[in-house]
């Protein structure tokens, strides 16, 4: 049977992609979303993968979100905590609600899935978990403690996790992308990123499929040695 795949805002950008590739390498793929109804449709529409609207940020939602895809396709045995935010200002502009909404979206949701479907994975000893980070969790970024800040927990959460969840078969690991050809990187204002593009050494922003391609290995059966691990896919611009 086809290993049941939840990747977490897989209906547009990175997401997307990751979605996609999944599905290309046999897996049976539930793409969620969070509030682009027409995006998702037609994401599902395009691709056949199923997609769920839940809130990653809310624990609640995300315990029935797995719970019903376990009781129709079986249990979430690879998980791709994928969806994310920013709300960019420097820190004197930054209010409480801005820093809240990403720490709660980018890295509370790694909490709240990987609480949710860890027990599967355990029962089953099998897990494949990938965590996004980002090379600005890696080396900060003007105008992003928040998200930052979250980038940078995902990363020490998913070296925790994976000493927790090495003796059950489940390997988590993170990937770090630069910066990605996706609307979030398109948001920053042209003259910012034509500095930061100048700086990345391959001379390109990365494409989703970049990063795609990076998850279809460490979700694959035989990355089973490989775990706690960040794999940067950044064109050079950070090398950690
Ligand atoms: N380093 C040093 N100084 C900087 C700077 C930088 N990187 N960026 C801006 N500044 C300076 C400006 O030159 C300016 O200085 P002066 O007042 O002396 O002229 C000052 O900071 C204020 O800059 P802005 O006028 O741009 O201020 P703002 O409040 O309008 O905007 C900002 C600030 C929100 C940080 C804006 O510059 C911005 O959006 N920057 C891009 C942030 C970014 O890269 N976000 C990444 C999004 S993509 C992503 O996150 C995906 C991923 O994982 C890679």
């Amino acid at each position: 049977m086809a290993r049941v795949a939840l990747v977490t805002g897989g209906t547009r950008g990175i997401g997307a992609a990751i979605s996609v590739a999944l599905q290309k390498a046999g897996r049976l793929v539930i793409a969620n979303y969070a509030g682009n109804t027409e995006a998702a449709q037609v994401f599902q529409k395009t691709t056949g993968i199923e997609t769920m609207k839940f809130d990653v940020g809310n624990y609640q939602e995300c315990l029935a979100a797995v719970n019903d895809i376990a009781a129709r396709h079986g249990a979430v045995e690879i998980l791709v905590n994928n969806a994310g935010i920013t709300k960019d200002a420097v820190l004197g502009k930054m209010t409480r609600d801005m820093w809240d909404a990403v720490i709660d979206t980018n890295l509370g949701s790694c909490f709240n899935l990987c609480k949710a479907s860890f027990d599967g994975m355990k029962e089953k000893k099998f897990g494949r978990i990938v965590n996004i980070g980002s090379i600005n969790g890696q080396a900060g970024q003007y105008g992003q403690v928040n998200y930052a800040a979250a980038k940078s927990g995902i990363h020490g959460f998913t070296k925790a996790l994976a000493q927790e969840g090495a003796r059950h078969g489940i390997t988590v690991n993170a990937i770090a992308p630069g910066y990605v050809d996706t609307e979030m990187v398109r948001a920053v204002p042209p003259d910012v990123l034509e500095k930061i593009v100048a700086r990345i050494p391959r001379g390109r922003l990365g494409k989703a499929e970049d990063i795609a391609r990076g998850v279809v290995f460490l979700t694959s059966d035989e990355a089973d040695f490989v775990t706690g691990s960040t794999l940067s896919i950044n064109g050079g611009q950070h090398m950690y």
